[in-house]
């Protein structure tokens, strides 16, 4: 979750790094610091706290004018976020070399028993300070610090991006990574690194992803590559394709609210390209598997964790439906902790919208040591899971800064779609004007995504008005289920009462008798036009809750006849094919929670406990 910026060249250092961890601070983090190196040598400044803190300490004890720096955010691992723990950690006999680390050093406890037999004092608890002590002697000794430098990385196990800057060399900042985030900003006589391009968009949309275990040498007018075993390493550039603004408010009064609104864009720019006027899916991404290799699959399984599992729950419908592949979906972290069946014929389809997610990364390489070919579906260019599968299926969304997740899910959600129709297609075992209906019909998401926006003060008004409720649940039936579980989520994420998803079938089977008087329950009803609708049976289970006392709001489809009589209040969705209403009825449900949340004067940005990206297991 840490942010992680480095800068050297003509610039105020000390704004770029400021101004780069600002970007990254979605990414969740309790200290923050930086370093630079100037005429007067190295110095450090580092707090508990969020970058305000930081700021006000570097106001009390001003840095000098610098070309060159680190700069982190620190989401608590090992040892409390307090100042001490804050990074940069400091190395070497004189403390001449600063470090940064976002990660886990998995066998700090070996590397700090060496250093302290050698009387070696700490000043953290920390396994990132570990490693700048040692980086700092083996160049004491060999006086060669990328040599330095990548000895102590290969002796480094578990997932780490690390930067180094030392007094001796105030011209080059040296990073690797390995299991964890790193990319490079290319400027004209200035270069940048990053956790995430945010760090850098600001300056340069020229960018390289850094890949696993590999070590960056960083200069002002150079950058080179190697692997950890010192062979220099070839590496391509990519052009980004958010640009500052988008990382920025743009006026709107949270991340989330202004995320909630791109929704109409990040569902178009999914589809841009992959879903021609006729309703034909293409999908480069998946050369890799031959029209063989598609035809020979014989079992998909979805990876993913929270709002991306709920994402993989409803495309799998879809999936299921139009390429008759069975399709299971598993959460990551319960997935590569279990013996699955898996063989050259399984597609494991990793869901993430950060592409970091620890658990997720774990279930897909397990997934590849066990046969398996793995596609990512994910929202940040290369990112580690892009980078780690056999190919990728990249969501537009654009940056998702604030924590709970809204328009990366209605882009995987697309992106799923997309998936089940390209595999029909291939397959041919359902016809394929059927498909291209389909296809069609999905062109017109994002009007309809558009259209849902304009309505949504109704789930707005109603979440302020419901500030108080201790408990709110959700119903809902086949792709309304997924939808209800997320609705869940997103109450629980932003203003921390009770909330449960259930499929409406479940009732009867026990949690009826959480209803009592006045209990509200938000039901995603299905359309009455589907041929196979299930809209009688909930429509029955809605009165079975409300002589019990529920308060039902209904989340329905525009024209729908039936649903005015059996509900308090109804939040209408435009009318599209059954399938694809999950990408409208959640909408509502995180204007819902956000009205809620902020009724209740929380951050619905960073909300407490929780970090956009969690990047350990
Ligand atoms: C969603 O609102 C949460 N922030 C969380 O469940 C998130 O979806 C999950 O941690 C997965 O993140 P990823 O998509 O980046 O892998």
């Amino acid at each position: 979750m840490c942010g992680i910026v480095g800068y050297v060249g003509p610039k105020s250092t000390l704004d770029v790094l400021l101004g780069g961890l600002r970007r990254l601070e979605y990414r969740g983090y309790d200290s923050a610091g930086v370093s630079v190196i100037s005429a007067a040598g190295l110095e450090t400044r580092k707090k508990a706290g969020k970058l305000d803190n930081l700021v006000g300490e570097i106001d009390s004890h001003p840095l000098p004018a610098a070309h060159i720096g680190i700069g982190h955010t620190r989401w608590a691992t090992h040892g409390a976020p307090t100042d001490g723990n804050a990074h940069p950690h400091l190395g070497g006999s004189a403390l001449k070399l600063s470090l940064i680390h976002n990660g886990i050093i998995e066998n700090f406890a070996e590397l700090k028993a060496e250093l302290v037999a050698d009387g070696v004092s700490f000043s953290s608890e920390t396994d990132s300070e570990v490693a700048a002590h040692h980086i700092a002697r083996e160049y004491e000794k060999s006086g060669d610090l990328v040599a330095a430098f990548r000895f102590v990385m290969n002796r480094l196990h578990g997932a780490f991006t690390i930067l180094v800057i030392h007094e001796d060399q105030p011209d080059v900042v040296l990073a690797a990574r390995r299991n964890a985030p790193l990319v490079i900003g290319l400027g004209d006589g200035e270069n940048f690194l990053g956790s995430d391009v945010a760090a850098f968009v600001e300056y340069t949309k020229r960018a390289v992803s850094v890949g696993q275990d590999e070590i960056v040498v960083l200069k002002a007018d150079s950058v080179t590559v190697y692997g950890f075993d010192g062979q220099p390493v070839s590496f391509d550039e990519f052009s980004v394709d958010w640009d500052a603004s988008a990382a920025s408010k743009g006026g709107w009064s949270s991340f989330m609210a202004k995320e909630i609104a791109d929704q109409p864009q990040a569902v178009g720019d999914t589809l841009m390209g992959r879903l021609s006027a006729d309703g034909v899916v293409t999908l480069p991404e998946m050369s890799g598997l031959s029209a063989a290799d598609i035809k020979a699959l014989d079992r998909i399984i979805i990876v993913a964790c929270g709002t991306a599992s709920y994402a993989g729950d409803i495309a799998k419908y879809g999936i299921e439906k139009w390429s008759r592949i069975p399709v299971q979906v598993e959460l990551s972290h319960e997935f590569r902790y279990r013996s699955p069946i898996v063989t050259p014929n399984t597609l494991v389809v990793a869901i993430s919208q950060s592409g970091e997610t620890m658990d997720t990364l774990m279930a897909t390489r397990y997934a590849k040591e066990l046969g398996a070919k793995v596609l990512a579906i994910c929202n940040t260019q290369g990112a580690t899971l892009a980078r780690e599968s056999d190919a990728v299926i990249y969501t537009h969304a654009g940056p998702e800064v604030a924590v709970a997740s809204t328009k990366a899910l209605t882009a995987q959600i697309t992106a799923g779609y997309l998936l089940g129709l390209f595999l029909g297609q291939v397959r041919g075992v359902v016809p394929a004007s059927e498909l291209k209906a389909l296809g069609l019909d999905l062109l017109k998401m994002p009007a309809r995504v558009a259209e849902v926006l304009e309505g949504l003060d109704v789930a707005s008004d109603l979440g302020a008005a419901m500030a108080n409720a201790k408990s709110i649940l959700f119903l809902g039936r086949n792709v309304g289920f997924p939808v209800a579980m997320e609705g869940a989520l997103k109450l629980k994420e932003l203003a921390y009462i009770h909330a449960e998803g259930f499929a409406a079938g479940e009732l009867k089977h026990g949690p009826i008798a959480l209803i009592e008087e006045g209990q509200p329950v938000i039901v995603i009803v299905p359309s009455p036009r589907d041929a196979e609708s299930l809209q009688p049976k909930v429509i029955s289970n809605i009165q079975e809750i409300r002589a019990r006392g529920a308060k039902v709001i209904a989340i329905a489809e525009e024209g729908d006849p039936n649903v005015a009589d059996y509900a308090e209040h109804v939040i209408y969705v435009p009318q599209t094919e059954p399938m694809f209403a999950a990408i409208l009825t959640v909408i509502p449900l995180q204007a819902f929670a956000m009205a809620l949340s902020t009724a209740k004067g929380l951050d619905v940005d960073q909300p407490r406990n929780l970090a956009k990206s969690v990047t350990v297991e």
